[in-house]
């Protein structure tokens, strides 16, 4: 029977076979211990040369790393680790030999060598572990937002028009029609969906032509963006809450083995629960300032601001109310003080910063029409989503939230570009 590594504890004292590839071997003319992996998990063959057929010792005596191989055994539990299951082989089909030598091998090689190497890196064991993480997360935030009624609607990536911030565009002629750009977030759009379906939501790749070479930053990256028609700020907050809490509770239960893979210390992990911390921007300033920083009244938080500060809490913290001076042209103000907006971003705890930007919509016609103008906005490509405003307009808010910033913080990375199978970055386009 054909099983993969992860369900070898439901074959037990049974014979099954195994596809994937060598990952290491050990051993002499009478026993070998293969380490095989076949992107479900990473096990142990045993091969007793005189026990199987002489076809089969062959094998074994010529399996290189990396080859690709079938191989049937009995399972065994290990004796003494937990969780842990062997083979014991009775048959190896070798599907194909490698006979070059794996430029990956198993010393220390630097970071631009195995991002060069990225199509062969992504098989490595940490590597794969963050993409099974990965595609638990996708999954989790598909299940939140069905549960929750949300219409998932796709929204274009060549756009007329900015969404966040004009220096950061990836621009391309556009037939007989001017400029095009790279979506940077499809919001715009599906706040144009909710008047269609209430509630909804995108999930793809986006672009900023970012010039900033930090760990925190891409210039492709996949983007959740979320949007409810009736709901104000408040209500944007507990959605965020809820949304986080539903991933990391997800990861949990379903990528143990991958973490303990990442050497992941999952105490903080267990904390994800609400209420998150939620603070001012003013009173942040406050407390970044009494911590020796020289952060100004009305700056954006900057990335060291964002380490320095989640590096003391153990929760996500809030941060709401930013001067509306440093956010986007389509939030609305605070009532209270119409100097800020009415915005929150989501910051990751143990020093990760920004993972969720969101905010109210501004859905005042005359005043949304007023804020494009300030910020020197071409009118007529936003006129559509000023008619938004215009037939039935409602309260409405959402957020963005950066996959690959929650993937690099659960998996406990230092840097963001591994948690993306081909990173692009201002230095790297290839492979
Ligand atoms: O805060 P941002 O710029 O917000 C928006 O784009 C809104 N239109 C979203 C919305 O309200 N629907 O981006 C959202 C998130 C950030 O919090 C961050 O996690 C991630 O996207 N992000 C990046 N991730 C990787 N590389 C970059 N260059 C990123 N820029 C933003
Ligand atoms: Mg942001």
């Amino acid at each position: 029977m054909i099983t993969t590594i992860s369900k070898l504890k439901d074959h037990v004292g049974k014979e099954v076979t195994l596809r994937g590839w060598m990952y290491n071997k050990r051993g002499n003319g009478k026993l070998y211990f293969l380490q095989i992996r076949d992107g479900s998990g990473m096990t142990q063959g045993v091969v007793e040369t005189a026990k199987v057929d002489p076809k089969t010792a062959e094998n074994a005596e010529k399996l290189t790393m990396e080859s690709s191989i079938e191989v049937t055994g009995t399972v065994n539990k290990h004796p003494k680790l937990e969780n842990t299951y062997e083979l014991q082989v009775n048959n190896i089909q070798i599907v194909h030999l490698n006979q070059n030598e794996y430029p990956i091998s198993k010393k220390d090689h630097g970071i631009d060598f195995l991002l060069d190497h990225r199509h062969l890196w992504l098989r490595s064991n940490k590597q794969a572990a963050i993409q099974r993480v990965r595609n638990t997360i996708i999954n989790a935030i598909y299940e939140y937002l069905n549960n929750e009624g949300y219409i998932k609607i796709d929204s274009p990536i060549l756009t007329p028009n900015a969404c966040e911030g004009t220096t950061e565009l990836f621009e391309m002629d556009y037939f007989d029609l001017g400029k095009a750009y790279l979506s940077q977030s499809g919001q715009l759009y599906i706040e144009a969906a909710i008047f269609g379906v209430g509630k909804c939501f995108d999930f793809g790749p986006v672009f900023r032509a970012e010039k900033s070479k930090t760990r925190r930053h891409l210039t492709e990256f996949w983007m959740l963006d979320v949007e409810t028609a009736f709901a104000e700020h408040e209500d944007n907050i507990k959605i965020e809450e809820e949304l986080l809490t539903h991933i990391v509770k997800s990861v949990l239960e379903k990528n143990m083995n991958d973490l303990v893979i990442l050497e992941r210390n999952i105490e903080p992990l267990k904390k994800i629960q609400p209420p998150f911390i939620r603070k001012t921007h003013q009173e942040v300033i406050k407390e970044l300032r009494e911590m020796g920083s020289d952060i100004k009244d009305d700056d954006d938080l900057g990335g060291d601001d964002e380490t320095m500060l989640t590096k003391k809490y153990d929760k996500p913290i809030f941060v709401e109310k930013y001067p509306a001076a440093v956010k986007a042209f389509y939030m609305k103000r605070d009532p209270k003080d119409p100097t800020r907006a009415l915005c929150v971003d989501l910051l990751a705890p143990e020093g990760y910063g920004e993972i969720i930007g969101g905010s109210q919509r501004e859905d005042d016609y005359d005043t949304l029409l007023q804020r494009i103008k300030e910020h020197k906005l071409p009118l007529e490509a936003f006129q559509w989503y000023l008619d938004l405003r215009k037939y039935g307009s409602v309260p409405h808010s959402g957020f963005g939230l950066g996959l690959e910033r929650v993937v690099a913080w659960i998996c406990g990375l230092e840097h963001i570009r591994a948690t993306i199978p081909f990173p692009r970055t201002i230095y790297r386009l290839t492979p």
